[in-house]
């Protein structure tokens, strides 16, 4: 069936402790952090796949409470994206959250996390910049306003990103730093498919033909490590190599293919000596799309 929803009072199913309202989280979690429950954090917008389940595994082994929560945030849509047709299995989610050992979810309607009236808005202002920052407009600072949010109801002693989304888990990173957050930030490797494919809640939109499209995105990253791996440490070459592969495949429309240094997104030299990151995002179809390699 259906979970439905509570306001008031906590309701329990799929053995994991629900929870709506922002108000009674932030009681629940006062209470668990004066017992000296360490305290596990996975953010997530639902339709989860075995990436959110593995954070939520690792958040496990982390923490004596494992909470996750579901929450489709407006903040971080821009007006021409996907907001109104996002995934949505809320009792798919919870069957998956407790394999992992999830304790309790916090699944929060929009008006209870933006009351009238909201108006803050956080801005990690660098990092932001450059890569989906820019084919995005305000999407990173809609991030940061509802994972700093998350994180102050929450309390987390640790927060579990994953790698999947490499610049949201950098601009995370730098928030809790210059914000004095009293929490740790666990990045966890990205999960691919068995065709290579990053796993994402937004290859639910793929048809079959576009699945397969798909694959160029891997592809490409493949290439370039294998390339990396062989010797090559020029900057501009190891691009082509992935750029070779992406022309094979037109039914992507390319948004970015860039080489960034690994721990802070700057740009590297032309000649490679520090870890980098290769990061690509385009559509196929409607389906916005993003991967990286390291
Ligand atoms: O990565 C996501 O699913 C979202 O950006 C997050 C971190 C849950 C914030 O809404």
């Amino acid at each position: 069936g259906i979970p439905t929803m509570n306001t008031t009072s906590p309701t329990i199913q799929h053995g994991i402790e629900i929870i709506e309202s922002p108000a009674l989280l932030q009681q629940r979690m006062l209470q668990a952090r004066a017992k000296g429950q360490r305290i596990a954090f996975v953010p997530t917008m639902g339709y989860l796949h075995e990436g959110h389940v593995s954070l939520l595994r690792a958040g496990r082994a982390r923490g004596d409470l494992l909470v996750l929560s579901i929450f489709v945030n407006p903040m971080q849509f821009g007006a021409s994206e996907d907001l109104s047709r996002y995934p949505r299995d809320l009792d798919g989610d919870l069957a998956k959250a407790a394999t992992a050992g999830t304790d309790l979810a916090f699944c929060p309607q929009p008006e209870a996390m933006y009351p009238v009236g909201f108006q803050t808005r956080v801005e990690v202002t660098e990092v932001q910049k450059g890569l989906c920052g820019d084919y995005r407009p305000g999407h990173f600072a809609g991030v940061a306003t509802v994972v700093l949010k998350l994180i102050n109801l929450v309390q987390p002693h640790v927060l579990l990103l994953g790698e999947k989304d490499y610049q949201q888990l950098q601009v995370i990173r730098r928030m809790v730093r210059d914000l004095a957050l009293p929490v740790e930030v666990l990045g966890c490797p990205l999960i691919r498919d068995h065709d290579g494919v990053a796993l994402s809640s937004r290859n639910a939109y793929l048809s079959p033909s576009e699945r397969e499209q798909a694959r160029s995105l891997s592809q490409a990253l493949f290439a370039a490590r294998a390339a990396f791996a062989a010797g090559e440490r020029r900057r501009d070459a190891l691009l082509d190599v992935a750029r070779s592969v992406l022309a094979a495949q037109p039914a992507l429309r390319l948004e970015y293919l860039e080489l960034r240094d690994a721990s802070d997104l700057t740009p590297p030299p032309a000649t490679l000596n520090d870890p980098v990151v290769l990061l690509i995002a385009g559509y196929i179809g409607r389906t916005r799309l993003i991967d990286n390699l390291l």
